[in-house]
């Protein structure tokens, strides 16, 4: 089953989030609070795509709003890019998860759940129509760009896609936020925000 019985006729930001939050068109809807539909105008410039959202996005029914948001929400500001000229959205949008005690431990999406939440991701990009499409992290990239897309390779590198005039991946900011050590972490979040200078560049 894919989400693609769901999407409206003369889909609009609006009427899209109305229809995502009834959306059960795969098991994830059981799991996570609610759907996170993707936020920002759909007059944005710039999308980032992520993973899915966290602990904290299922609470609020918000994309990126926990610690990798506030992350990106900081490399964004130092690259110079306006986060209210940006889409921000998700490859999945539900929440995946396993218990451990009592946390919530994320999950990664499979290849069914990918497909199954697809619909929205085209139906995002068809209303909004960036003119900059930015993957965040190897899920993202994989869906929207090929399973042999590698963004250890690839990042910050302009990638030739229909999806958008200008296309690119780079790492997920929940990647800096594993580093073991602040010297790690450091310089993660200082390639990340020169990733997203090359973004800056086109805005
Ligand atoms: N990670 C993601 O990929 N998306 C979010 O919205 C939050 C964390
Ligand atoms: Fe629908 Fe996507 Fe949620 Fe699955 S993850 S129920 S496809 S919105």
């Amino acid at each position: 089953m894919s989400a693609a019985e769901y999407i409206p006729d003369g889909p609009t930001l609006e009427k899209l989030r109305e229809a995502a939050a009834a959306c059960r068109a795969c098991h994830l809807w059981e799991l996570g609070t609610q759907t996170v539909f993707g936020e920002g105008s759909s007059d944005a410039q710039v999308m980032f795509v992520g993973e899915q959202p966290g602990d904290q996005e299922d609470q609020e029914g918000r994309p990126f709003v926990g610690p990798a948001g506030k992350l990106l929400d900081r490399a964004l500001e130092e690259a110079g890019i306006d986060r209210s000229l940006a889409y921000v959205t998700n490859a999945v949008k539900h929440f995946k998860w396993e218990a451990r005690g009592k946390r919530r431990i994320h999950a990664k999406p499979n290849w069914t759940e990918l497909a199954a939440c697809r619909p929205w991701l085209d139906a995002e990009l068809a209303v909004v129509s960036p003119r900059v499409l930015v993957c965040l992290g190897a899920t993202a990239a994989q869906s929207l760009l090929g399973k042999q897309f590698r963004v250890t390779q690839h990042r910050g590198e302009w990638v030739e896609s229909e999806l958008a005039e200008h296309v690119t991946a780079t790492i997920h900011p929940s990647a800096i936020l594993r580093q073991r050590d602040d010297e790690s972490r450091r310089r993660e979040l200082a390639a990340f925000v020169d990733d997203l200078r090359i973004v800056a560049g086109v805005l």
